[in-house]
């Protein structure tokens, strides 16, 4: 399969971070430029298929894996309520998935997006990863041609991130060369906070001009729009910060094929 459209995972191992508000983020800067997105939720949480609106749907994430057949994932594709975006949604069920052990159960999610469909109906496809290693992780990284990494300023980030860059290094070499780290976003900065700060210079140092800028402030207005199930886009001047922020990321994002 060679994606003519970008296909970005956003992943981390570790929960809470933001992987679901960046995915949000970008999917509602995407809606905002007029490009047609698909969000692919890969967390058996759901969050962002519930963040988007959507609630029950004939299809979902854990039927189209379950499938396994080319270009399967467009049947499940379902519309928003936010313009231009579109969900293959998911559910508790697709925790099933991480069982499955059988020989290329890891390139079902590639293989399930395989279609000329897909460019042909969408500019974008954004990947809400888990907050794992584990399988489910493994096939979005696998059907990706960019990843982006999402991680806080806490004690163990520069761990956290270490793990996943190693995890994306395996699937480089074993399935997916083309996989392009695209950058470690940092998302949750308190404002003044001394060991914030500390943090954020500590993983500067370690990851150099990978870690974007500029970093993504905690603000309650993200998670409000979260439990509105609202693109951030639609709080205008009391977002000004974070839509400029999640603009220029689409930016970066959407250069990459
Ligand atoms: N920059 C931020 N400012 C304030 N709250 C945030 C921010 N980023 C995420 N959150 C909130 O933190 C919680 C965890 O974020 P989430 O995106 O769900 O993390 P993950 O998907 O990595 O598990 C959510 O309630 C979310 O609304
Ligand atoms: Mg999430």
């Amino acid at each position: 399969m060679t994606s003519i459209i970008p296909i970005i995972a956003v992943a981390n191992q570790k929960g809470g971070v933001g992987k679901t508000a960046v995915t949000l983020g970008l999917a509602s800067a995407a809606s905002a430029a007029g490009l047609r997105t698909l969000v692919i939720d890969m967390d058996p949480q759901g969050n962002s298929t519930s963040g988007l609106g959507v609630v029950d749907t004939e299809l979902n994430i854990n039927d189209v894996l379950y499938a396994d057949q080319t270009g399967v994932a467009l049947d499940a594709v379902t519309p928003t309520l936010w313009p231009g975006v579109s969900v293959v949604p998911a559910n508790l069920s697709l925790a099933q998935r991480d069982a499955d052990q059988q020989l290329g159960a890891e390139m079902r999610l590639r293989k399930a997006l395989d279609s000329p469909d897909l460019s042909a109906r969408f500019d974008l496809v954004l990947i809400d990863c888990q907050p794992s290693v584990g399988k489910l992780v493994s096939n979005a990284l696998i059907a990706s041609t960019g990843v982006l990494i999402v991680t806080e300023p806490s004690i163990d980030a520069s761990a956290g991130v270490a793990n996943i860059l190693n995890t994306i290094d395996t699937v480089r070499e074993h399935y997916n060369p083309d996989l392009e780290v695209l950058g470690i976003v940092l998302n949750k900065v308190p404002p003044r906070s001394r060991e914030a700060d500390y943090r954020a210079t500590e993983l500067s140092d370690v990851l150099g001009d990978q870690l974007w800028e500029p970093v993504i402030p905690l603000r309650t207005v993200l998670a409000e729009s979260r439990g509105a199930r609202a693109p951030i886009h639609s709080y205008g001047s009391r977002a000004t910060d974070l839509i400029a922020i999640f603009d220029a990321f689409l930016g970066r994002i959407s250069s990459k094929g």
